[in-house]
């Protein structure tokens, strides 16, 4: 194949890439071109790139969206990867690899330190360095227990303030979201910006409500409700919120939820939840684990100490060997040598350790280990994959402490 090179999409080269999308996913849907609009002016400029041949046609293209993410209740930059695609003519020559490569480098010129995405093939996306992270959660509620709680709710409280929200409340609804983020200490959830939940209300996309101390925003279609967020800082606000959610149990029987798959209205509803769990699965990577690492939140009774040796070809920045200490809810990660980096992990033994002298008694991971015990995958399992080597199980126990979690996404993209 020809050269492959690799630049920023500029506006004269986006017919090219939305044909190659069409080509990839069929044409765009009704709404479809303003979507275009909106997720192109969002990321011209430096987070959408291509591959281009020797003659500069552009062959794929993928976007990195601007989002933040709570790990341990706190938020990160994280660059959201979507729209990879391939003109299928040029597919199978490396089009694609050569393109998430030059996302990861960006993401880290970029200062987004940790990066998720959906993928369609993880085989790809483990070559840079992605491993499955979780799932996003679907759970099915029938509506008539959730406008039960609404009768509750409102006895219980009177007034709560129910209204309709408005582009106005888009600060108010942020804050609400960062705030419960912090105060479950939750991994995974991304925040909508003011922006986002500005245009969202001004263009009526989705509905939402806000209370005192809560807000919703679902979707209808096909006699199903899609609960996309629910924030309430007191019991009355949720119970009001899920009452307006279930409200039209007569026309829409059905509820989903793409909330914490521990969301508490499972502590408190009436009657079992539909058991109808649906799962998509999402991969993550760090891009700077020394900005990643300093960003998240950790347990405040948390006090832990623990080395790692990272290796990482295409994030250099996470390559070496590290000291990871937490304590008082915060976590550094400092350069504890010039261990020399490798390419990929190596496989362990069947007893899952290897001798301690290539990592200097530290576990070894390469990219997709580091992501995945980013997620909290424990080490125990990393071996069993074949994602660490080296070690020794006190240091592992310690490393399980630092990354415990059970992250979610709610939002697709
Ligand atoms: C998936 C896609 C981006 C791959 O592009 P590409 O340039 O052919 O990819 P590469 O040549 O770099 O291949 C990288 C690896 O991806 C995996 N891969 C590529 N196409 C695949 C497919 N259709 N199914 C499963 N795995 C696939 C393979 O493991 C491949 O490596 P291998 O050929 O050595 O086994 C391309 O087929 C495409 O545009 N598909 C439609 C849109 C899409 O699914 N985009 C991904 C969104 S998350």
């Amino acid at each position: 194949m020809s050269e492959l090179r690799t630049r920023d999409v500029v506006d004269a080269d986006l017919p090219a890439v939305l044909a190659i999308r069409n080509r990839s996913f069929g044409p765009l849907g009704t709404g479809g071109d303003l979507w275009w609009q909106r997720v192109s002016a969002e990321t011209l400029g430096g987070r959408m790139i291509a591959v281009v041949d020797e003659s500069d046609r552009v062959l794929g293209a993928g976007r990195i969206r601007p989002y933040e993410q709570a790990w341990g209740g706190r938020h990160l930059r994280m660059g959201g990867v979507a729209g990879v695609y391939v003109e299928p003519s040029a597919r199978g020559r490396g089009v694609a690899t050569t393109l998430t490569r030059a996302l990861v480098t960006r993401m880290g010129e970029l200062g987004d330190v940790v990066s998720c995405l959906f993928p369609t093939t993880a085989t790809l996306y483990r070559r840079s360095g992605y491993e499955i992270g979780g799932v996003q959660t679907r759970m099915t509620y029938a509506a008539h227990h959730l406008r039960g709680l609404g009768a509750t709710g409102a006895r219980r409280a009177g007034m709560t303030g129910l209204r309709p929200a408005v582009p106005s409340d888009a600060r108010q609804m942020h804050d609400l979201a960062r705030a419960s983020s912090a105060r479950h200490g939750v991994s995974g959830p991304m925040l909508r910006s003011v922006a986002a939940l500005t245009g969202m209300l001004e263009r009526d996309e989705l509905t939402a409500y806000v209370v005192d101390g809560g807000f919703v925003v679902y979707d209808l279609s096909e006699q199903a409700v899609t609960v996309e967020d629910l924030v309430a800082t007191t019991p009355e606000a949720a119970a009001t919120l899920w009452g307006v959610v279930g409200s039209g149990s007569s026309a829409a029987p059905t509820v989903h939820t793409f909330l914490d798959p521990r969301d508490p209205v499972t502590l408190v509803l009436g009657g079992l939840p539909k058991v109808k769990v649906q799962q998509t699965p999402w991969m993550a990577r760090v891009v700077d684990l020394e900005g990643a690492f300093a960003g998240r939140g950790f347990g405040g009774h948390l006090s832990v100490e623990a080395d790692l040796v990272v290796d990482d070809a295409e994030a250099p920045a996470n390559a070496g060997r590290w000291r990871l200490s937490v304590r008082d809810g915060r976590g550094t990660a400092t350069r504890a040598d010039n261990a020399p980096a490798r390419g990929i992990a190596g496989t362990p033994p069947a007893d899952g350790i290897t001798p301690n002298g290539e990592s200097g008694g530290a576990l070894r991971v390469g990219a997709r280990g580091l992501a995945a015990l980013w997620c909290g995958w424990s080490v125990s399992r990393l071996r069993q994959a074949g994602l660490a080597s080296g070690g020794s199980l006190d240091g592992d126990a310690a490393l399980d402490d630092v990354f415990a979690c059970q992250p979610f996404i709610t939002e697709y993209f």
